[in-house]
């Protein structure tokens, strides 16, 4: 699939939830927001239906995202499906590690290749008071059993605050060092004052070679994170969802009054 820029989209992410474990100051309010009832929300079927057809239109890179996929029931069985679709070459989850402990291996067995991991500081504290409730612990022992479980290469994607301030993810790129995995920074970002950036270290956030779609949790799909209008899959059915979706990708991102990260998973 080709898009009216010529750019080459064959990359979706897909966010199986909008509900997370964890409220990071950058991400969500403290108090949470109102999550989208069940109803609303793509069942596992509807999902691996929506993700099939898009292998279909080319793509061949898939990522879960959320929220925090790893709180959506039957996140495995949903990967166990995705990953009995032929023609995914890499198909990779973004998470925030708490709860990889408990699902490194499945996940592996299931069929996902890899994981990035969010992770903005080595600070147990500083862990606290960014992710308002999250024990640092938890996550370094579910980065372990990632490794255990082969999901490589493991990734740690680490904000950089507005300030500017680099060392706590200079500290984290040490630790992805020193143990074979790779940091990525992420500026922080405010998709309402159209503030965006480049990934250091990936490809996220360069427009000219932007190869991506994004698919929300209650099934529209979103030509960038970055633009508001969006093409849902139940209403337009997935083929014409994604074909809409791809027509009208713009030259590049502007403002979004409503995309967030917990909808959409970065
Ligand atoms: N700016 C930049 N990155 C963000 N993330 C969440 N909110 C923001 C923001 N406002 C990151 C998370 C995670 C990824 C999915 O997006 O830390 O690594
Ligand atoms: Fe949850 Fe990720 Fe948002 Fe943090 S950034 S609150 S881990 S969705």
């Amino acid at each position: 699939m080709y898009d009216s820029f010529h750019r080459p989209i064959n990359y979706l992410r897909v966010s199986v939830t909008d509900r997370c474990n964890l409220r990071c100051v950058y991400c969500m309010p403290e108090e949470g927001v109102p999550y989208i009832p069940h109803s609303r929300v793509l069942s596992l079927e509807e999902i691996a239906e929506a993700v099939r057809v898009a292998v279909d239109l080319g793509v061949h890179k898939v990522r879960l995202t959320g929220g925090e996929p790893l709180v959506r029931k039957g996140i495995v069985e949903l990967v166990k499906m995705l990953s009995a679709i032929d023609g995914i070459k890499d198909l990779a989850m973004t998470t925030n590690g708490v709860l990889l402990t408990r699902y490194a291996e499945k996940l592996k067995r299931a069929g996902l290749d890899r994981v990035n991991i969010s992770l903005d500081t080595m600070d147990p504290e500083e862990y606290r008071r960014i992710t308002r409730r999250g024990d640092l612990n938890e996550v370094l022992e579910g980065i372990k059993a990632a490794r255990r479980a082969g999901l490589f290469p493991i990734k740690l994607n680490a904000v950089i605050p507005p300030n500017g301030d680099r060392s706590q993810a200079l500290q984290v790129a040490e630790f992805a060092k020193e143990n074979g995995f790779q940091a990525r920074f992420i500026q922080q970002m405010n998709l309402q004052a159209g503030e965006f950036s480049i990934v250091e270290g990936g490809e996220g956030g360069n427009c000219a070679r932007c190869n991506r779609l994004r698919l929300s949790s209650e099934g529209v799909v979103y030509p960038c994170l970055f633009s508001d209008n969006g093409y849902s899959i139940r209403r337009f059915g997935p083929r014409e969802a994604f074909l809409k979706a791809v027509k009208h990708k713009p030259a590049q991102g502007l403002i979004s009054n409503n995309n967030t990260f917990y909808k959409l998973g970065g």
